[in-house]
């Protein structure tokens, strides 16, 4: 019994010996690992390039995220135009009604909404649940086009794309870089970024998912909308969005 010890523990020494002596422990649900991490662009000034290492508290994001002027569609988006009892806005109450329900019963901090075709409403869905999110006291959303392909959310905004997701994701600019603040307090936006043909693998690089780990937390209590495009098995299907709460 013990010569088979001694052969395995010499197996396993030996196995670490040719890993440069590293015993690595992969744990699925750790945080994102360094690499998922975006680099800062070389060139940039250390006081405003890219610090996606640093922690920051709700009040730095806020610091460094100054309220953009913003022109949203009067048209649809309902819950910009002053009129509380606009066609389609009770909809929106009852939506976050029954969101708030299966928060109690499970943990809920995100919400994809999608759709297998462009043009059913997904954007139109993000874009006002976001609002209606936010009007309550103390709720925080963050929205994210995640539609590379075809950015469309900051239309509904009146804002402008770029920079956004897109450039988060290469490493060009980190969260402050991408996040704006528009009129409605406690509403952020990431906007796509620059369209592109092929976004599959920049979205699965891991910087989607270190983004998330970096805002969730001043999100804690409140919530997070995200749309995305991702694993579905056809480029037709469009999922559109998720919310943390
Ligand atoms: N429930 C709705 N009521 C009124 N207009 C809607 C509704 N859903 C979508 N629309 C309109 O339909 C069009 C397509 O919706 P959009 O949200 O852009 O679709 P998707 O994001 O799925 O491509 C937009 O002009 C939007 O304003
Ligand atoms: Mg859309």
């Amino acid at each position: 019994m013990s010569r088979i010890h001694e052969a395995l523990k010499k197996a396993e020494l030996e196995r670490a010996a040719s890993q440069g002596g590293a015993t690595e422990v992969h744990d699925a649900n750790a945080n994102p690992s360094p690499e998922y991490a975006p680099q800062a662009t070389p060139g940039m000034a250390a006081s405003t390039g890219p610090s996606f290492g640093a922690a920051y508290s709700f009040d730095a994001l806020l610091a460094r995220c100054p309220q953009g002027l913003w022109h949203p569609d009067q048209k649809t988006m309902l819950f910009f135009n002053g009129d509380e009892q606009a066609y389609g806005t009770e909809e929106f109450r009852t939506l976050r009604s029954r969101l708030y329900q299966i928060r109690e019963k499970q943990g809920l901090r995100k919400l994809l909404i999608s759709s297998s075709l462009p043009k059913e409403g997904k954007s139109f869905v993000a874009a006002n649940l976001a609002q209606v999110i936010v009007r309550q006291q103390g709720r925080r959303v963050l929205l994210i086009d995640a539609d590379l392909r075809g950015p469309q959310l900051h239309n509904n905004f009146g804002t402008t794309s770029t920079p956004g997701l897109a450039e988060y994701l290469r490493g060009e600019n980190d969260e402050f870089g991408v996040m704006q603040r528009g009129p409605m307090e406690n509403l952020f936006f990431i906007p796509s970024g620059k369209a592109m043909t092929n976004p599959g693998e920049l979205v699965a690089n891991g910087r989607l998912k270190f983004l998330l780990s970096r805002v969730e937390p001043l999100l804690t209590g409140s919530s997070l909308i995200r749309r995305r495009l991702s694993q579905f098995p056809t480029p037709r299907c469009w999922p559109t969005i998720a919310t943390a709460f």
